[in-house]
């Protein structure tokens, strides 16, 4: 169970009529099996958790004082019986068959075309050079094929069986004509119905996937490690070992899902028409059917569903490895056909996978703007999610020695998205011999400092400070950021230089340089050059809040910055404060301030900062913020999709100006969303809690009303 709710209308009181033990308990299990319908299917929970759970202690408790009314479909079965010996092997009615793969657009215009020959269509389109030749032609095809197109989850493949709408058996695909009665195991897993909804057929055997959610799974990993138990490499790896458990009371503790996609032996009705018929039949007999579905027209159709997917695929709440095509209508899914051990009628589109093995070749640490020393894979070079990756962060020396990862090793790396790449494990029986453990440095790479890591903090850091060059070329990109101090331009490459050829030490140095000095650097015309100084001129009036988050004060983030600033009103109130009264601003406690306290106290700090307003740079200054409150104090907001005239920066910093907080995410607590142009998810999750939605001319006169506009 993911969330904490199932919604607001309880219903733990019974109808008139329900008085003895027998017709309580089957009124209870009725109730129960309609929770988890809304719950596992329609994705709408009806009531909290703590009553579902009140309504299944009761069953339980009129079950134990009347053994006679138990059955193995009570909802209360689920807790996983004796352990096994071994799992017998079933023999599959129908067997369990694979996919063909496809990679590239080519593969599916293929695909649908020996689908659109093979069912005999006219043959509309004239072989298509490229894929927008394909799409531009698309209009004119009404004899093009139709496809439902599902997601390919990254899980393990079940066979369910249901005898008269009852759960009688579960196997998994094994060979694909023989595989492994799991019975015992799936019966644990809560949205599986161990009973259909409704008029069932006489025997339906239910295809689908058996995975766990991501969410679930960081949940279920960080209880395996805090148990000191052995934790799994990802979800699928997670899902195959809770189910391959000989002891069902193992798999009951862990948090499987499941979809259902296709199906087996089917006696006593008919073949549904289509294959999305049949998965709204499925979702109707109560089986979780994923809502992620279309069916389209031809090629382009495909082509759009896997583009769409593909966009979102990180942001899905589980793991998956492509989609999947499948020819619409059964009677020509039988016309098709198989081949070998694969339908003709279906295709696995995949995506570019977003874990690969590669080796570590080596394991260097890198210096960070407060000195913190990160140790970076070195990796053998690795197409994963999509780009090549050569690099991995370590985060810190315990998640080296916790992942166990030593110079030579065979390892797994994840890139998810927009993610940074990462060691998720090591292979453990590919170590070389000559494998080599990582040591920390004791002394920073770039400056020779001494290194130190402080009593209960996992990150060790170079001493060295302004020193280290690692540290200033971090500082410096860090004061000229975008949100910083916005000098554009000022990019990695050119800072490197600056740095290494000695001309730029401090954030003041950069209002010295010239133009002459700029260009006679490496790749450097004069034009650019004389835009960074035209860009770092731009930058002498920055608002107080940057200019306290351009200095890169340790826990001083943006949000902080801005709280000091609207506190103390001007720089130096900021720089003489003490710990006592910084503590009275708002959200900073001790550790903020005493890092701000100590910054400050640096006399080298000061220096820089004089520097920096002898050369002209003069952060805005106000009166300190003890007068009237803001108008939006309190109020959260969220901006979600493209606004048609203000950026979603400059959305930000009005509604924060009046006192706004602008969060990244919607929740129960947010009181308006301001949605643009393709808002998504939050604009969803907005309606479904009942958040005002506005617009941005919405925003605009609530800003007005307040005389904030
Ligand atoms: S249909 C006759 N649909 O992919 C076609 N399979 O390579 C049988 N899979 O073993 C499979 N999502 O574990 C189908 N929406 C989906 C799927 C799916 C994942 C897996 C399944 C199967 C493998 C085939």
């Amino acid at each position: 169970m993911t969330g904490n709710t199932r919604g607001a209308q309880a219903s733990a009181s019974a109808p008139a009529g329900v008085s003895s033990p027998a017709e309580r308990v089957q009124w209870l299990r009725e109730e129960l099996d309609r929770h988890s319908y809304q719950y596992y299917v329609l994705d709408a929970p009806t009531i909290p958790d703590a009553e579902y759970d009140a309504l299944f202690g009761e069953l339980q408790a009129l079950e134990t004082e009347h053994p006679e009314l138990l059955t193995d479909d009570s909802p209360t079965q689920r807790v996983g019986g004796a352990p096994l010996a071994a799992f017998d092997a079933v023999r599959h009615r129908v067997p369990m068959l694979s996919l063909n793969n496809g990679f590239e657009d080519e593969d599916v215009i293929n695909f649908d075309r020996r689908c659109a020959q093979g069912l005999g269509r006219a043959a509309p389109v004239p072989a298509a050079e490229t894929p927008q030749d394909l799409f531009s032609q698309a209009e004119q095809i009404d004899s093009a094929v139709e496809y439902a197109c599902e997601l390919k989850f990254d899980g393990l493949a079940m066979s369910l069986r249901y005898e008269n709408g009852k759960l009688v058996q579960a196997a998994t695909r094994g060979d694909g004509e023989t595989g492994e009665d799991v019975t015992a195991n799936v019966r644990t897993i809560k949205a599986i119905p161990l009973k259909l909804r409704g008029d069932a057929p006489e025997v339906l055997e239910v295809r689908g996937e058996v995975f766990m959610y991501r969410e679930d799974f960081d949940r279920l990993n960080a209880r395996q490690a805090e148990a000191g138990e052995k934790t799994f490499v990802n979800p699928r790896n997670a899902a195959a070992g809770s189910l391959r458990q000989l002891d069902p009371r193992i798999t009951a503790k862990r948090p499987l899902s499941f979809f259902a996609y296709g199906i087996g032996e089917l006696r006593g009705v008919d073949r549904p028409v289509t294959h999305s018929v049949m998965l709204d039949g499925f979702a109707r007999l109560g089986l979780p059917v994923c809502t992620e579905r279309r069916v389209v027209k031809g090629a382009p159709g495909l082509l759009a569903f896997y583009r769409e997917i593909g966009e979102r695929r990180a942001q899905l709440p589980y793991d998956i490895d492509g989609v999947v095509y499948k020819v619409n209508a059964l009677a020509e899914q039988e016309q098709l056909g198989f081949v070998s051990r694969a339908p003709r009628f279906a295709l696995a589109h995949k995506f570019p996978a977003q874990e690969m093995t590669t080796i570590v070749e080596d394991i260097e640490v890198q210096v960070g703007r407060t000195g913190a020393i990160t140790p970076v894979a070195r990796l053998a070079p690795v197409f994963v999610g999509g780009v090549t990756v050569t690099n991995a962060t370590l985060h810190n020396e315990d998640e080296v020695r916790r992942k166990d990862v030593h110079i030579g090793d065979t390892v797994i790396v994840r890139r998810a998205g927009d993610v940074i790449p990462e060691v998720v494990a090591v292979v453990a029986e590919r170590r070389p011999d000559d494998a080599r453990a990582f040591v920390m440095p004791t002394e920073c790479p770039v400056c020779g400092s001494h290194i130190e890591k402080l009593e209960g903090e996992a990150i060790a850091r170079c001493t060295g400070g302004l020193i280290c060059a690692a540290q200033r070329k971090q500082a410096l990109l860090h004061f000229a950021q975008r949100r910083a101090m916005d000098i554009e331009g000022l990019g990695d490459k050119l800072v490197e230089q600056l740095v290494d050829q000695g001309i730029v030490r401090t954030p003041a140095d950069l209002y010295k340089l010239g133009v002459m000095k700029l260009s006679a650097l490496d790749r450097m015309a004069e034009k650019s050059a004389a835009n960074i100084v035209a860009a770092i001129d731009g930058s002498r009036t920055p608002a107080l809040n940057r200019f306290i988050f351009a200095l890169g004060i340790r826990h001083v983030g943006e949000s902080t910055a801005k709280d000091l600033a609207k506190h103390f009103g001007r720089l130096q109130a900021v720089m003489d404060a003490d710990e006592a009264a910084l503590l009275e601003v708002n959200d900073v406690g001790p550790v903020v301030a005493q890092s701000i306290a100590n910054f400050f106290a640096e006399e080298h700090n000061r220096q820089v900062i004089e520097d920096l307003l002898a050369s002209g740079v003069t952060p805005s200054e106000s009166e300190p913020a003890a007068r009237a409150p803001a108008p939006f104090a309190g109020k959260t907001f969220v901006l979600t999709g493209t606004l048609p005239t203000l950026s979603r920066e400059a959305a930000k910093e009005m509604l924060e100006a009046a006192g706004a907080k602008v969060a990244g995410s919607v929740s129960k607590n947010t009181d308006y969303v301001v949605a643009g142009a393709e808002a998504g998810s939050k604009l969803e999750k907005a309606q479904a809690l009942g958040v005002a939605v506005i617009d941005e001319d919405g925003m605009l006169a609530l800003l007005r009303e307040v005389g904030a506009g």
